[in-house]
């Protein structure tokens, strides 16, 4: 009788037990569910101010920029040669909003996605001879003195009409060479280079054209996942000073005091 009883009660501790995993387990799976939906139905330029969210995403998109992104970005967020700093206000596409950063994170540059930003190519203006060897050397000192390096004077000033004119180079990186953010075409007088600012680095961008490429997220990973690494991303950035949203945003903060 003792050892039917005693069986018994195992037999219940064990249920209890099972019970009461699955419960948590519904509790805290459920939570991801209903916090990953919230995320996906917010506004994704106001998840910062949704403190429960905004630390949701953090850490999710912490971990996840750490196993799909640092192997590229860094994981300071800072680049190399050829590959973006993500940790500044500089930004090759769009403003660095976070609904910008998902953009990009989802159909990534030049990815042979249908949505890739992939409007224009950095032209290999040397090899296609479409400026001769004078011609790219005085048009890398134009190049140069924008950013306040010292350069032969005579060489920059024909440089600088052949940026406005036979290069080309205005209608990408526009007339004050400050860049074009739809092109992805860098501002060239910031002094940040994405493949390097000395005269080599700069002949072989003209000479041979570049071609950066980001894979697209979408199908790889989860909606959630994906904006929540352009949250984690946005938390260790700065939007651009060029934004016109910025303004907007400023003036929304104002008025919430
Ligand atoms: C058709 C558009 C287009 C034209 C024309 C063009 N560029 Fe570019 N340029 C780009 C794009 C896009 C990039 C970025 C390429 C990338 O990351 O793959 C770029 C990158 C560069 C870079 C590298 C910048 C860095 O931060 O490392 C330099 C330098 C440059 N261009 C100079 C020029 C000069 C000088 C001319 C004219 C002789 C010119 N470009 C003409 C689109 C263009
Ligand atoms: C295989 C290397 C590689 C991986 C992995 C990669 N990227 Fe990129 N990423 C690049 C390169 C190269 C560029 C610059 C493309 C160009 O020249 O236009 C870029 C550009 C970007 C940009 C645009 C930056 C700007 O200034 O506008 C963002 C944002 C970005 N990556 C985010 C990510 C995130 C987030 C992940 C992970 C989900 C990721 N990337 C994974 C190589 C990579």
């Amino acid at each position: 009788m003792a050892e039917i009883a005693a069986r018994r009660w195992i037999v219940r501790a064990a249920i209890a037990v099972g019970v009461a995993a699955a419960g948590y387990f519904a509790v805290t799976e459920g939570y991801d569910y209903f916090i990953a939906r919230d995320l996906l139905m917010a506004n994704p330029d106001s998840i910062p101010s949704d403190p429960r969210l905004f630390q949701y995403a953090n850490a999710l998109g912490k971990s996840a920029y750490m196993a799909h992104c640092a192997s590229c970005h860094g994981a300071d967020l800072k680049g190399r040669p050829g590959i973006p700093n993500l940790a500044d206000a500089d930004w090759l596409y769009d403003y660095g909003r976070i609904s910008d950063i998902e953009r990009t994170i989802l159909y990534g540059i030049r990815s042979g996605m249908g949505k890739a930003h992939n409007v224009t190519d950095m032209p290999a203006i040397g090899r296609q001879k479409t400026l001769n060897a004078t011609e790219i050397t005085d048009v890398i000192d134009y190049v140069l003195s924008l950013s306040g390096h010292k350069v032969d004077l005579a060489s920059a000033q024909r440089g600088s009409r052949i940026f406005q004119d036979k290069g080309n180079c205005y209608d990408c990186h526009g007339r004050d060479a400050e860049g074009v953010a739809d092109y992805g075409a860098p501002n060239l007088s910031d002094n940040i280079w994405l493949y390097g600012g000395d005269f080599k680095d700069i002949y072989r961008s003209v000479y041979d054209g570049r071609h950066g490429l980001c894979p697209g997220w979408m199908g790889k990973l989860s909606f959630a996942t994906i904006r929540a690494i352009a949250v984690y991303v946005h938390t260790h950035s700065q939007e651009s000073p060029q934004s016109p949203f910025k303004q907007e945003a400023k003036a929304e903060q104002g008025a919430r005091g």
